[in-house]
């Protein structure tokens, strides 16, 4: 008898050192002892915004003239010290936005241990600084919502009294033209007052979500639609770039309207001069947010793209605190509301915005499975 023949396993496929380091997610660069740059990663290429072909044979003060701090740490390498640096900081991007990066800077010997540059490593931080900042707000909105239901229960029993009252003044003084106006006002405040506790109190309860696969282009239709009417919306020019690909989303379709209702009447809002408002969807494709863990792992987004006034750097990041408003009439609960929403559904919020260039709102979302 024949022995069974072994299946072949493939031949294996040479990696050089370049490939390698190409494929990394962090930025590698080294430099000869002059500074001048001899390699320049993918990673650093994304990072910089620079190609590797512009960076190679530049000087590493050339390159980052604007990042002060990191040519320290890379003084730190050459002679006399030779030491290891590390240390955290912004890239300055072209747009002037500004990327958080971790660097590692260390001296580069050669097999007799002669100094012969520098190699950096470098790390977006983006997203690690992104989840920082997402507990920190769901530890303050937790805060807030203890203290909202105490508050909520001993605010509503009053006004509860005070509608009661004013409800009976109405009655016994129906032949009076401005007693009924006032009592009106009154009942009207009232509501409102209840409403604004209602609408806190909300971001406060665990959502009760009422789950199912959606099509998230019909949402933004709807909305579109309706807040294509408004006064706010009348010099606006509405650009739909959806992905027709797109898979279902799962969600809580009055929940999801919500949130695109309250981005889309900020959008409109903030846009005082004739502008376009995008809305993009599409899938997700980096790696970095995507992840590998299955939850995860298929995500879509939503970018909602104004040309309205911006956002200054003092105001980001309270935008999504409770009651943060620059609106005459605002409330400054609607983002807070988009916030709670969004994270309840397994998602997330992010915002890009420059003063005068406009806002970028992108949430992203779990496909349906
Ligand atoms: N697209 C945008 N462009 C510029 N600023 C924005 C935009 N969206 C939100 N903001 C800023 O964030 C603040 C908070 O927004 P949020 O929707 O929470 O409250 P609001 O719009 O002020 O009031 P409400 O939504 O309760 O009527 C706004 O007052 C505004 O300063
Ligand atoms: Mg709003």
């Amino acid at each position: 008898m024949k022995p069974a023949s072994r299946p072949k396993t493939p031949a294996p496929t040479q990696i050089s050192w370049e490939q390698i380091l190409s494929n990394l997610d962090d930025g590698v660069i080294t430099a000869d002892p002059r500074g001048t740059i001899q390699f320049f990663n993918e990673a650093s290429e994304v990072l910089t915004e620079i190609s590797s072909a512009a960076a190679t044979g530049q000087t590493l003060h050339q390159i980052f003239k604007r990042e002060p701090w990191l040519l320290a740490l890379v003084d730190k390498t050459t002679p006399p010290d030779c030491e290891s640096a590390r240390g955290e900081g912004d890239f300055v991007t072209r747009w002037g936005g500004k990327i958080p990066v971790s660097v590692t800077a260390s001296p580069l010997r050669n097999r007799q241990g002669i100094f012969s540059g520098t190699i950096l490593l470098l790390r977006d931080l983006r997203h690690q600084r992104e989840l920082e900042e997402d507990l920190k707000r769901a530890d303050r909105l937790a805060t807030l919502g203890t203290l909202a239901a105490g508050l909520a229960h001993e605010i509503k029993n009053p006004l509860g009294g005070i509608k009661g009252a004013a409800q009976l003044l109405r009655r016994s003084a129906d032949n009076d033209a401005s007693v009924r106006d006032y009592t009106d006002i009154m009942i009207r405040e009232v509501n409102r007052v209840n409403q604004l506790i209602e609408q806190l109190l909300d971001l406060s309860r665990p959502a009760q979500l009422n789950l199912e696969a959606l099509n998230i282009h019909e949402i933004l239709d709807d909305v579109l639609l309706l807040e294509g009417q408004a006064e706010a919306a009348r010099q606006a020019v509405i650009k739909k770039n959806f992905d027709p690909s797109l898979p279902a989303i799962r969600g809580d379709r009055g929940r999801l309207t919500q949130v695109f209702l309250n981005l889309v009447k900020n959008a409109f809002q903030a846009m005082e001069r004739p502008g376009t408002l995008t809305v993009t969807t599409r899938v997700e494709t980096d790696f970095h947010i995507r992840g590998s863990g299955s939850d995860r792992s298929r995500l879509i987004w939503v970018d909602i793209a104004d040309e309205g006034g911006g956002i200054s750097e003092e105001d980001l990041p309270h935008i999504f605190s409770p009651f943060f408003t620059t609106k005459l009439n605002g409330t400054g609960l609607g983002l807070a509301a988009c916030y709670q929403i969004v994270k309840d559904h397994g998602g997330m919020i992010r915002v890009d915005s420059a003063i005068d260039r406009g806002s970028v709102f992108k949430i992203s979302l779990l496909v349906a499975s």
